[in-house]
């Protein structure tokens, strides 16, 4: 039985280090199952819950489109979209709101989190921040994804209760008309090591300014990863490398066989300035071929609108099917 495969990153600010271990890379890894089908996409119009710059929204679609296909994403073979052109995503997110019993929303976690910060700041609901599309932003994810008969989405642990109320929401449905309209989708969740931290030792994420941008020229990304925060230990001390924040970046980046070195290295005495001239050395012969395919496709909007485009037509033609098949569950047909 083929299996489908569906995950979409949103369109905010610049794709890091983070993004791609955590996210890009295992899901394109996804698309070597024998037997799957695969559905990447820009999330454009989650991204419109915090991002109102008009510049900075345009520019990060772009970036994330064209990360996408700097690490392998194959738009003949994968189905590759935007979100905002499948408009039938759009009115599916309409009948599962009707089906999602208000609570449900409201033990969300990135809705609880954002209510809780507004208490403490003292600041009232009307406070813009958590607008309705914060609070609806699970079902329309939950339509990213039903839409398609979906049975993997490979997802962060952040994500996770995404997945889980997507599948709540399907199973109302489903036992109101009692058909199955829609599949249930499982989470495809990553280990817990693919946490990249970020400069200051933290989980790198562009919330705590503390990122990686992976297409950063050279220059730059020698001066940030010089930043990278370390302890002051002597060179001759032994370090710990579980304990670093250089080596838990390296070890994503380097071989085997280097990251045992590595290790030993730390062991027995290595400078921090040493180690950040290697881990500059691995990144940047890990982002060489990547980043010829990103600098040529970056400055070739019409060609990344084009791929999109194209992309649309085929997801529309599912998502039409599946409007269609619901719209007669419904009654409205
Ligand atoms: P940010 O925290 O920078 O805003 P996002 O929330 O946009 O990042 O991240 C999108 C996805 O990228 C997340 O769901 C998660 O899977 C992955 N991700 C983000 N930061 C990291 C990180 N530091 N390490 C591993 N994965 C990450
Ligand atoms: N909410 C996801 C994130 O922040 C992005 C996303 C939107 C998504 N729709 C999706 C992921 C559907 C997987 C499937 O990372």
């Amino acid at each position: 039985m083929t299996k489908t495969i569906l995950t979409g990153i949103k369109t905010t600010g610049t794709p890091h280090l983070g993004n791609l271990i955590g996210m890009y890379k295992p899901a394109l890894e996804l698309s070597k199952v024998p037997d799957s089908k695969t559905f990447y996409f820009l999330a454009d119009y989650h991204a419109l819950t915090t991002n109102k710059s008009q510049d900075d929204y345009r520019q990060s679609r772009y970036e994330v489109a064209a990360t996408w296909m700097a690490f392998g994403l194959d738009p003949s073979k994968d189905i590759f979209y935007a979100q905002s052109d499948v408009p039938e995503i759009f009115e599916i997110a309409w009948v599962l709101s009707c089906f999602t019993a208000k609570g449900l929303m409201n033990r969300a976690h990135a809705y609880k989190a954002m209510t809780q910060e507004n208490i403490d700041a003292g600041k009232a609901d009307q406070d813009i921040n958590i607008n309705m599309g914060v609070y609806n932003y699970p079902i329309l994810m939950a339509a990213d994804i039903l839409t398609f008969d979906v049975d993997l989405v490979p997802v962060g642990k952040d994500q996770t209760q995404h997945v889980e109320i997507a599948r709540d929401i399907a199973l109302r449905f489903n036992s109101h008309y009692g058909v199955e309209g829609f599949k249930l989708p499982k989470a495809h969740i990553k280990d817990e090591g693919a946490i990249l931290p970020g400069l200051d030792g933290r989980k790198m994420s562009k919330s705590y300014n503390n990122t990686i941008p992976i297409f950063e020229d050279s220059r730059k990304l020698k001066k940030l990863i010089f930043k990278i925060k370390t302890d002051s230990t002597l060179p001759e001390d032994p370090k710990d490398p579980d304990d670093s924040t250089l080596f838990q970046i390296y070890r994503n980046f380097a071989t085997t066989g280097e990251i045992e070195t590595m290790r030993e290295k730390y062991q027995y005495g290595i400078g921090w300035g040493d180690v950040k001239k290697q881990l500059l050395e691995v990144v940047e012969r890990y982002l060489e071929k990547p980043r010829e395919i990103y600098n040529n496709l970056i400055d070739d909007r019409d060609k990344i609108d084009q791929i999109l485009q194209e992309g649309a037509v085929k997801a529309r033609e599912m998502a039409a099917k599946k409007l269609n098949e619901i719209r007669k569950i419904i009654g409205i047909k």
